[in-house]
């Protein structure tokens, strides 16, 4: 390959500011120039090592050779589309739906989180008839402008424009400090009820629902974990009204939770569209969205899907690699266990340190909520960040997230282990006495 010259961070961020897309946040105040990864590691241009915490999209660990490999392999050999016949097309469809539970059987292929949402709303609608969409407070589903409508972490913040007529929003499940909360036995029920009354009010109207979009936990929204019964109650109510229900796995899928390879089935549901993204490709972009016999033929109205891109023969190969990995790492079981070994630790930080007033999660899904009152609840934004700050000088690589940027957010690769959790919780710990 022809040599590229080697730039400096302040030469790369010049170039970056005079020619590209303006509109592109770069992480931290002294921003990285990552030039390698390796499993749950990522290195700079000086050979300094970073712990990831953050990236759940190269799921079986950066640069995961034998995923390098089933992409290299069949770049050398072929890459088309869905209009030819192929065996690994074959293979990995089998593969993946093979991995939900019935009536889920039909696969789609796309290429991003976005794309996977999209089409779901097309679905949606052709199964239905109806229009409408129950979202969820704070949640984000993707890029496009009817992503955006159903984005309420997009339309409701800076430069949004709020819910289109379309839109209607429940409140965000959040125990820790929305409406109902872990005190409230029933608050799944409770929170479920709104979506009730949602569907209730359109059906007064004349207008038609056609789905109901929830994350199977909520990433952008504050690593909020759904209460117990939320999906269940509200999927009722959904279909009761004729709505489909829309599992958004883009973050979560894959094993990531521990106990299951989908983290709608904690919530002991079966949705009728699950679209899937991030993690699916190790860095790969690839996205999916699965269904229902009777939604795939409701969509057969002469108008044909084509994606380009969407199910090639080198995408195939990288997502049945992934999937491999996962099964031959035991990566889900890892996460179990590695996951409730950090959550119990930070647990028992708790106590020590007044800004840390929620630590939740899932497997390695995990949000800890800093708080500047544990009574009042009051988010400390300022101080999450000084604290995701500190810790990239210390080699660990955090962000923050939910409406008030105030929970650090854990998804790192599914390779981080118990030396890596311990690594971690000196730092923050250290890093929370230094900040008082
Ligand atoms: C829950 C969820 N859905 C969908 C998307 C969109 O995925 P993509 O960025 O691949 O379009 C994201 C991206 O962050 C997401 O978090």
């Amino acid at each position: 390959m022809k040599q590229i010259p080697e730039r400096s961070v302040t030469e790369i961020l010049d170039i970056r500011r005079k020619y590209l897309n303006p509109n592109m946040s770069v992480s931290y105040q002294q921003p990285l120039k990552i030039v390698r990864g390796s499993g749950q590691y990522l290195f700079d241009d000086n050979g300094i090592r970073y712990l990831d915490m953050v990236n759940n999209v190269c799921h079986v660990g950066h640069c995961h050779p034998r995923v390098v490999a089933a992409g290299t392999e069949q770049m050398r050999t072929l890459n088309t589309n869905t209009r030819y016949l192929h065996d690994l097309l074959a293979e990995y469809t089998l593969r993946l739906t093979a991995a939900f539970p019935d009536p889920l059987e039909v696969c789609f292929f796309a290429c991003t989180g976005t794309e996977a949402n999209d089409l779901a709303i097309r679905l949606a609608r052709a199964a239905t008839g109806g229009r409408d969409i129950i979202c969820v407070e704070h949640a984000y589903h993707g890029h496009s402008p009817a992503l955006i409508d159903i984005s309420p972490y997009k339309h409701g913040s800076a430069g949004g424009e709020g819910a289109p007529e379309y839109v209607r929003t429940a409140p965000v499940p959040d125990i820790y400090r929305g409406l109902y909360r872990e005190d409230d036995q029933h608050a799944g029920q409770h929170y479920a009820q709104h979506v009730s009354n949602i569907c209730d009010s359109l059906d007064n109207s004349d207008r038609k629902l056609s789905a109901f979009f929830c994350e199977s936990l909520l990433g952008c929204g504050g690593q909020i974990i759904l209460p117990d019964g939320y999906l269940k109650a509200a999927y009722q109510a959904v279909r009761q009204h004729g709505g489909i229900c829309v599992a958004d796995e883009v973050q979560v899928g894959f094993g990531r939770v521990g106990t299951h390879m989908w983290a709608f089935e904690q919530q002991g549901v079966v949705p009728d569209i699950v679209t899937l993204g991030k993690p699916i490709g190790n860095g790969h972009p690839i996205s999916a969205v699965i269904t229902t016999r009777k939604i795939a033929d409701a969509f057969m109205n002469g108008m044909e899907y084509f994606n380009t891109f969407g199910g090639n023969p080198v995408s195939c190969a990288i997502g049945l690699a992934v999937m491999d990995v996962i099964d031959e790492e035991h990566l889900q079981q890892h996460a179990l266990a590695t996951g409730g070994y950090l959550l119990e630790q930070l647990y028992q930080l708790q106590p020590a340190h007044e800004l840390i007033g929620d630590v939740r999660g899932a497997g390695l899904f995990i949000g800890i909520e800093l708080v500047s009152d544990r009574h009042s609840r009051q988010p400390a934004a300022n101080r999450a960040e000084e604290v995701v700050e500190k810790m990239r000088h210390r080699g660990v690589l955090l962000s923050t997230d939910g409406p008030d940027h105030n929970v650090i957010k854990i998804k790192p690769p599914m390779p981080f282990n118990k030396a890596d959790a311990d690594l971690f919780l000196t730092e923050f710990d250290a890093v929370l006495n230094a900040i008082g």
